[in-house]
C-alpha cells in the first residue's frame, strides 16, 4: 500500500475573521521505497501539507490514505524535543523497541555519542535537528516525513545525513517525503520531485528521475539540474509558478 496525497483545499481562519487559503488542490502518491520531494517558495504551505498527510490537522478537503499500521517517522522543521527529557530518554520515548545496539549505531552515525545524557536546552540547533533525525531513525519507520531535516547543518555533515537517509531508504521499504529548499538534496535523495507554486500551494511540476539513486555522481547529479532548470525556466508546462519555485531553490 502507498501514501496517497488528494487534498481540494485548505484554509486558514484568522482570528479577526479573514480567510488565508494555503493549499489548492494536490493530488500525488509515494510508494513503498520512493522518496518524493516537495519543493516551494518559503509559505507556500509545505508544512501545513505535511501536518494534514500526518493527521495531526484534519481541518481541511480531500483525502490522505496511508497504510493503517504505518509506523510514522517524523522530522519537524522545529526539533520539537521535550525539554525535560535527556537525548537518550528523547529517542528511547519514541522508539521504546530500539535496541542497546541500535541506538549507539544511530548516536554514533550522527555524531551525538558526547550528547546522550544533555538535555534539549544544551543543545544547539544543529545537534537539536540530529536528535529529532535519531528518533525518527529509531522507530524503523513504514512512512517517514522529513521537514528540512538538513537545515542548519553544515555541509560536511549534511552530506554524511544525506547519504544516511539515502542507507535507510535503501535498507527497508520506506515511504519517504521530504521537504527542502535545496536542488541537490533534491536530486540526491529524490525519486519524483514536486515543484509547487507560491500560496496556494499547487504541484507545477513532477518531476520523476528515472537514474538509481546509488547511480548517481556528480555527473549525472548536474546533468540532472541542468535539464530541471532548463524545463522550469522554459516554462515547459506552461506554468510561470514553476519558474519561481526554481528560482528560489537554485
Ligand atoms: N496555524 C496557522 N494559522 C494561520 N495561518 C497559518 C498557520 N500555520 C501556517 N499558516 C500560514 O500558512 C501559510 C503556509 O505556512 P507553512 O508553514 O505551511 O509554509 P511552508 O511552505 O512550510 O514555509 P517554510 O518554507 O517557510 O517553512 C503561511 O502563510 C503561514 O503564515
Ligand atoms: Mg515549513
Amino acid at each position: 500500500m502507498r501514501l496517497e496525497v488528494d487534498i481540494t483545499g485548505k484554509t486558514f481562519r484568522s482570528a479577526a475573521g479573514g480567510t488565508h487559503e494555503v493549499l489548492a488542490p494536490l493530488k500525488f502518491a509515494v510508494c513503498p521505497g520512493e522518496v518524493g520531494v516537495l519543493i516551494g517558495p518559503s509559505g507556500c504551505g509545505k508544512s501545513t501539507m505535511l501536518r494534514i498527510i500526518l493527521g495531526l490537522d484534519s481541518d481541511f478537503q480531500g483525502r490522505i490514505s496511508r497504510p493503517p499500521q504505518a509506523r510514522i517517522g517524523m522530522v519537524f522543521q522545529e526539533p520539537r524535543l521535550l525539554p525535560w527529557r535527556s537525548v537518550e530518554q528523547n529517542v528511547r520515548l519514541a522508539a521504546p523497541d530500539v535496541t542497546d545496539a541500535k541506538l549507539s549505531e544511530l548516536f554514533r552515525i550522527l555524531e551525538l555519542e558526547a550528547h546522550r545524557s544533555h538535555f534539549p536546552g544544551e543543545l544547539s540547533l544543529g545537534l537539536a535537528r540530529r536528535v529529532a533525525l535519531a528518533r525518527a531513525f529509531a522507530v524503523e519507520p513504514d512512512l517517514l516525513v522529513l521537514d528540512e531535516p538538513l537545515a542548519s547543518l553544515d555541509d560536511a555533515l549534511a552530506g554524511r545525513l544525506r547519504d544516511e537517509i539515502a542507507t535507510l531508504v535503501a535498507s527497508r521499504p520506506v515511504m519517504t517525503l521530504l521537504v527542502t529548499h535545496s536542488l541537490d538534496d533534491a536530486i540526491r535523495l529524490g525519486d519524483r520531485l514536486f515543484f509547487l507554486s507560491p500560496r496556494p500551494a499547487r504541484i507545477v511540476h513532477e518531476v520523476p528521475i528515472a537514474i538509481p539513486r546509488d547511480a548517481r555522481g556528480d555527473a549525472e547529479i548536474a546533468a540532472i539540474k541542468a535539464s530541471l532548470v532548463q524545463r522550469t525556466q522554459n516554462g515547459q508546462d506552461g506554468e510561470h509558478g514553476g519558474e519561481r519555485a526554481s528560482r528560489d531553490i537554485s
